[in-house]
């Protein structure tokens, strides 16, 4: 059972500036919450209660006024700060110690889920012993997306980031369950193009 999750609360939100000038996009309202209310209560829903937030340097304090140490909603949160943002796989290289030996789930701080049956599919995934579990999303402009092509058995053949040619329509979301060999994988990336760890190519 994944008892540790991550959410990724940094980046620059350069899309969304210049609200997100000096205010992370995270910390922005989406109708009465600010947002990482919302990936936070996905893992929550996953009864994932050991949690760890990256943070951007010099936004700790903004996340710890908010959330505190979790006690208040029956969880654990512990922060660390992410000095730039490096790519997700960095999440699993800051996060080394928090995750131990243990299994991992992450979740993007900006990424917001509903719908039916999520809470069986979240509490399905984090019984994962090997591997990696990935969330997926129809869409339709998968041009745009990291997307995954899939077999009938529900398995990722090949992921291709913004494919010019179709090769499927399930967007790559940001919700992911992973074995503890991606602390190892990760350390193992080399930046790319644009200068960050990726995990799609
Ligand atoms: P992006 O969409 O790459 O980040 P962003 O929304 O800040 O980007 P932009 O400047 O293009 O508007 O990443 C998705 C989420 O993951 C977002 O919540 C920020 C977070 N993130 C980090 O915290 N650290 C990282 O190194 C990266 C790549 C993303």
């Amino acid at each position: 059972m994944i008892k540790k999750g991550i959410i990724l609360s940094g980046g620059m939100g350069t899309r969304m500036s210049p609200l997100t000038k000096v205010v992370n996009k995270q910390l922005l309202p989406i109708y009465d919450k600010p947002l990482i209310y919302y990936p936070l209560s996905i893992l929550m829903l996953a009864k994932i209660k050991d949690i760890l937030i990256i943070v951007n340097k010099g936004q700790l304090n903004l996340y710890k006024r908010l959330l505190q140490n979790g006690k208040n909603l029956g969880i654990k949160i512990t922060f660390i700060e992410q000095k730039y943002p490096k790519g997700l796989p960095d999440a699993f290289i800051l996060g080394e110690k928090f995750i131990g030996k243990e299994n991992v789930a992450l979740i993007l701080g900006d990424n917001f889920f509903y719908g039916q049956s999520l809470s069986g599919k979240l509490l399905e995934s984090k019984k994962l012993k090997n591997g990696a579990k990935v969330f997926l999303h129809r869409v339709s402009k998968p041009e745009l997306y990291g997307i995954a092509k899939i077999n009938k058995k529900n398995k990722i053949v090949s992921i291709k980031e913004k494919p010019r040619k179709y090769i499927s329509n399930f967007a790559i979301t940001g919700l992911y369950f992973f074995d503890n060999k991606v602390i190892k994988f990760s350390k193992n990336l080399k930046p790319s193009g644009r200068n960050e760890l990726e995990m799609i190519y």
